[in-house]
């Protein structure tokens, strides 16, 4: 057994929990990897569908294979009617992270495989995942509006198929493309939160969907994957603001946070949000919106330039500052960015749990069981004189 670190109190930045061979941050230089490969590289030229095979196989699929994986994906849409069924009985006003979340063991009921521990048979759960969650994030926001869910239709792409359920109309070849993009960056990235949250619940030999349950939790909250939904309540509120310095300035002083903008990891512009800020300009042009991208870069402009003169010039966008204005440009609610991230994620999530049920990084499985410091009540180690409740004052 080796000593024991300390290292508590820090949030474990820095600190290497486990290895991967799924993907890999260079913080300083702002470079993201999955697989071996460039996520410049894998957005430019790869698919949603593509990309989480290569997430959760290691390698990119022959033409054979991704045929085989897209038809296993199409074929898997279908969510159970007893999804529905419970969601027409859920308050309309539930927030769509806890549906996304109450969803997931809702949909481990209906697993054939679900308590098999083979690795095939955990890449069919991921399969299932990944095919369903557009439908369940689709699905609530029909159901909420007093709309009945959409049919599934085989013909369309993971993006395109993800409008038509949400809107029953098909999305522009653009449209569709720019959406499977936002799902390659978000797919993976190393050991965050949300990842951690899922490869520390399986690692107690929990099934796959009790980890990813885990993990939309973590994702939901406002430092991770719920920046987004910030950032475009943020973006509203300075719809009509002149000056954006003197906000900036405002909220640093009363030692609130800018969402959207510093990372745990990058100390230099996020890779991804490149990739978004010109999706931003880009949309804002074709649908005459650039008010939206505009107003997201002098936010920008204007948080790197006071974060500087505080000091610290390491906090630049994350990958949530420009997919805000992106999603809702696409017509897309708020409330579900941070669900369309979990659509996304959910590929490097059951990469994550496979490597981690199956050790593929490491010699054997091994729960996690770090250590804490007690530093509460303490009477010795005979502990502390038990008075019953009436005698007590
Ligand atoms: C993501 C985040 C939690 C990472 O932070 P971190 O590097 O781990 O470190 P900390 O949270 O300890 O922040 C370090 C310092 O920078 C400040 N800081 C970091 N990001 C900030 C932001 N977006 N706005 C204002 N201050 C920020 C912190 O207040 C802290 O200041 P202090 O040292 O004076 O207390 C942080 O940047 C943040 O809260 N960002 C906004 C939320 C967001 O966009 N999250 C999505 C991440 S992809």
């Amino acid at each position: 057994m080796s000593e024991a670190v300390s290292v508590k109190n820090i949030g474990l930045r820095g600190v290497k929990v486990a290895d991967t061979k799924i993907s890999f941050i260079d913080g300083e230089q702002g470079i993201l990897i999955y697989r071996g490969f460039r996520i410049e590289e894998l957005a430019r030229e790869s698919s949603f569908i593509e990309t989480a095979y290569l997430l959760l196989r290691g390698a990119l699929p022959s033409k054979k294979e991704m045929d085989s994986f897209t038809r296993q994906i199409v074929e898997a849409r279908n969510l159970p009617e007893f999804v529905y069924e419970s969601f027409r009985r859920w308050p309309k006003q539930s927030q769509p992270m806890d549906v996304v979340q109450a969803s997931i063991p809702l949909l481990a009921m209906a697993d054939p495989d679900l308590l098999e521990e083979t690795r095939e048979a955990n890449v069919r759960k991921a399969i299932r995942l990944i095919a369903r969650l557009p439908q369940i994030v689709a699905g609530w926001h029909r159901i909420r509006n007093g709309l009945d869910p959409l049919p599934v239709n085989d013909r369309l792409s993971h993006a395109a198929h993800f409008f038509w359920q949400l809107n029953g109309t098909e999305p522009d070849e653009e449209m569709a493309r720019d959406l499977d993009t936002c799902l390659i960056l978000h797919a993976d990235h190393t050991f965050n939160a949300s990842t951690f949250a899922c490869r520390e619940v399986v690692s107690t030999r929990a099934h796959m969907y009790a980890g990813v349950a885990a993990g939309v939790g973590a994702l939901s909250g406002s430092l991770h994957g719920g920046a987004n939904a910030e950032v475009m309540k943020m973006l509203m509120e300075l719809e009509s603001e002149r000056d954006i310095p003197g906000w900036v300035k405002g909220q640093l002083d009363q030692g609130k946070r800018i969402m959207g903008m510093g990372h745990a990891v990058y100390r230099t512009t996020d890779p991804r949000a490149m990739f978004l800020k010109e999706m931003t300009q880009r949309l804002g042009k074709k649908l005459g919106q650039e008010k939206w991208s505009k107003l997201s870069e002098e936010i920008e402009e204007a948080s790197v330039k006071e974060f500087e003169k505080r000091g610290k010039p390491a906090i630049k966008p994350n990958v949530d500052f420009y997919s805000a204005p992106v999603y809702h440009m696409m017509g897309i609610p708020a409330d579900l960015f941070t669900p369309i991230f979990a659509m996304s994620r959910i590929a490097g999530w059951c990469a994550h749990i496979i490597e981690e049920k199956f050790a593929e990084a490491q010699d054997k499985p091994m729960l996690y069981r770090p250590s804490t410091e007690y530093i509460g009540n303490y009477c010795g180690l005979m502990g502390c004189t038990y008075e019953p409740v009436t005698e007590r004052r």
